[in-house]
Parts: C-alpha cells; sequence; structure tokens
C-alpha cells in the first residue's frame, strides 16, 4: 500500500518544523493575500483581523505598494543613510508631512525594537542620564535595551541583569508616574495605547501629565506608536487624540505596509546630542524601504484610509457590543486597535475563530485582539462580527 500524500499544508508544516528555531509551532501556513484576505496553503481562505500584528496597514497584495516595491527594485536597492537617496528624501518629507512639530528629525532602521534601541541611546545622549520610567504592562520589543522597558517578567528575567535601569509604574495612573519622574529620570516610555499588555488606551490627561512632568524634571517623554501609530487608532498618531507631542516617537510595523522598517523621530535637540558615529545601521532606511513606506503614505492619504479606520472601528466595537455576549468583559480600543477582555481565556475561542475563518491574536490571557488591515470593508467588519457571534455563541 502507498502512503497517502500529506497536504500542501502539512508538507509545509513537516519542512518548517525541521529547521525553525524552535520558539513557535506553527500548525497554519498562509500562502497568499488580497487586501484582508488571506489563503492558506490548502487553499482555505480567512479573514484577516490580525495583519501580521498591526502590520498590513494597506492590505495584503497592495497594488501601489507592490508597483513600488517592484520599480524599486529595478532602480535601486541598496543606498545606506550616510548616503542621500532620491526615494528616501521624498518618504521622509511624505512622513514630517504627518507628524507634528517640533519633531523634525529621523532616524530609520528595520524594526521596532532596533527603533526603541536608537531612542535609548539618543536619550541617554541628550540628557546625561540613564533611568527610564516605564509602564507596567507595557512592551517596547526583545533585544535588550528595549526588553528592559519590556514589563512582562517571563520576557525579561531570563535575561537579567539588563543594562538600562527602568522603573515600572502603572499605566494610566498619574500619581504613580508623578512619584516616580524625578532629576534622574532620562525618559519616561509610554505606548499611547497598549498593545500587547491588552489593548489599554492611556487618557488624555495622563499622557498630558506626562508631558509635564518630563518637563518639569528636565526628562524626555518618549511615545512608542510602533502598534498604535500609522492611522490604525484613526488618527495618524494615536498620541494626537490627546494633543501631547513627544521629545523621541517610534514608528515601525504599518509604516511600510509590512517592510521590515522602524523610525526613531526626534526633535532637533535631541538629535543633536548623538556624537559623531555614536550609533548607526546597514540596511535602516534602505530604498526598498523608503519605496514602501512612501507607497503607504500615499496611499492612507489619498484613499482616506485614516477616517476609514475610524469608521470601521466604530462599526466593529459597536458590532461586538452589540453582541451582547456574557462571555465578555470589556470591549476597548480606539480606531481599528480593539481589544475584547474575556471572562475566560482568550487562546481556546482564537483557535475556534481561526477555524471558522477569523483570524485574531491574543494580547494577553484573555484578551482577543483585532488589528485588521485599514483597508478592511464594512461587508468584512459585519462577516468578522457575525463570526465572533456565533463562536461567542457555541
Ligand atoms: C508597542 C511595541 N513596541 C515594540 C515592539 C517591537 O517591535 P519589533 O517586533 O518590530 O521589534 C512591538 C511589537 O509587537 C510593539 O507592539
Amino acid at each position: 500500500m502507498s502512503t497517502p500524500t500529506p497536504s500542501p499544508t502539512a508538507d509545509l508544516l513537516a519542512r518548517d518544523a525541521r529547521h525553525a528555531s524552535g520558539l513557535w509551532a506553527p500548525d497554519v501556513a498562509f500562502v497568499r493575500g488580497e487586501g484582508a484576505w488571506l489563503w492558506d496553503a490548502d487553499g482555505k481562505r480567512y479573514l484577516d483581523a490580525m495583519a501580521g500584528i498591526a502590520v498590513a496597514s494597506v492590505g495584503h497584495a497592495n497594488e501601489r505598494l507592490v508597483e513600488a516595491l517592484a520599480a524599486q527594485a529595478r532602480r535601486l536597492i541598496v543606498c545606506p543613510q550616510n548616503l542621500a537617496n532620491d526615494v528616501r528624501t521624498e518618504f521622509v518629507e511624505a512622513l514630517f508631512a504627518h507628524l507634528p512639530a517640533p519633531l523634525e528629525r529621523v532616524f530609520l532602521t528595520n524594526s521596532g525594537a532596533e527603533a526603541n534601541e536608537a531612542a535609548l541611546k539618543w536619550a541617554f545622549a541628550a540628557t546625561a542620564r540613564r533611568r527610564v520610567v516605564a509602564a507596567k504592562r507595557g512592551f517596547a520589543g526583545r533585544t535588550l535595551g528595549a526588553l528592559a522597558m519590556t514589563w512582562e517578567a517571563k520576557y525579561r528575567k531570563p535575561f537579567e541583569p539588563l543594562a538600562v535601569p527602568v522603573d515600572f509604574v502603572r499605566f494610566d495612573d498619574a500619581a504613580e508616574l508623578e512619584a516616580a519622574v524625578g532629576d534622574e529620570t532620562a525618559m519616561i516610555w509610554l505606548e499611547p495605547v497598549q498593545g500587547e499588555g491588552g489593548v489599554h488606551p492611556a487618557s488624555a490627561t495622563y499622557l498630558r501629565r506626562a508631558r509635564e512632568l518630563a518637563d518639569a524634571h528636565g526628562a524626555l517623554l518618549g511615545f512608542d506608536e510602533i502598534q498604535c501609530g500609522v492611522g490604525r487608532t484613526g488618527r495618524f498618531l494615536a498620541s494626537e487624540h490627546a494633543g501631547v507631542v513627544p521629545d523621541l516617537l517610534v514608528l515601525a510595523k504599518g509604516l511600510a505596509g509590512g517592510v521590515p522598517i522602524g523610525a526613531l523621530v526626534m526633535t532637533e535637540a535631541v538629535a543633536r546630542a548623538m556624537p559623531a558615529g555614536g550609533h548607526g545601521t546597514t540596511f535602516g532606511g534602505n530604498p526598498l524601504a523608503a519605496a514602501a513606506g512612501l507607497a503607504v503614505l500615499q496611499e492612507l492619504d489619498e484613499r482616506g484610509l485614516i477616517a476609514h479606520a475610524a469608521a470601521m472601528g466604530a462599526r466593529f466595537k459597536a458590532g461586538i457590543e452589540a453582541l451582547g455576549s456574557d462571555r465578555v468583559r470589556e470591549v476597548r480600543g480606539l480606531g481599528l486597535m480593539l481589544g475584547v477582555e474575556l471572562k475566560e481565556k482568550a487562546a481556546p475561542v482564537i483557535a475556534a475563530l481561526r477555524e471558522a475563518g477569523l483570524l485574531t491574536i491574543n494580547a494577553g490571557a484573555t484578551v482577543v485582539r483585532f488589528v485588521p488591515p485599514l483597508v478592511i470593508t464594512p461587508e468584512q467588519v459585519e462577516e468578522a462580527v457575525a463570526i465572533f457571534g456565533r463562536v461567542l455563541r457555541a
């Protein structure tokens, strides 16, 4: 008897498991996407409310993004930041058209954590101080400096001692922040909407108080908008909802629609503090990533995707609330960054949603997170809500 041929998925998963790091054990393999749809290797279609964790901002296989990448690949791929480049300059100009003064300098990287590392170094250089005040439940990445600002002990503990001293305070608690910030504080580091920590938007008064405290103590204010920035919350920056401008701002994830990128944005004074040769990168700001970033910003502007994210987010949130499920404790979030806190573990619900054709991701143990592409249509939002309703009733 001949052995049965494995399905394309089974074949891919077995081959993947052979050489992958072992950090994960995938049980699905995606091979194609279009807008907010994804297809696995066996041809099953999924509605993508995960978007590579808030990355595929302009949707999968976005025509403008694909064309920009292909055209740039034919023209020039390599040009580091010590040499000027036409498309990088265009991208940076387009980026600053979306950013408030006095933010006017940028250092481009290849990832969020890498940009957060740069933020730490610039903050240390600009203040000649070393301590950081960051938030409990906060996530800043897994490289050693960023890891120090990441609260979850299971990420941090195996690698302690970490080189950056960080004081963690309760998120959205102005009194705790006030007690922690002092004349040794180099930087207050906050996500205006915490992502990995469970989708918690900060109040406007808290972010304003953070600005005041930083100023009062000669510290810098840094916002990690890696997940919540670039239109996701219905404004280009989540911090715009509070009208607070930081000294350092980090963007990544959705900024180039899935092409690796990070951006540390700074004031003139912060940028100037770095000694010559004090930082650098080989790939950061490469023309391919810049072309992708420019295409994303053009898509956001020309298709009105930021206002669309606000409208779709409101529809999504209202739809979930209207399900009236007694398994739901709270629906939180801003725009298309939504978290549904369950009264039970999220993992089995997320698995059932995937089985039903809706891809989501957890944010902590009990939160189902919805961070779909910003191009998600009203019909797709209705479908996602309907699937969620069916799974919650099952
Ligand atoms: C708020 C925040 N900061 C930093 C990071 C790290 O970014 P990266 O995975 O690109 O290093 C993430 C990633 O999830 C994030 O959500």
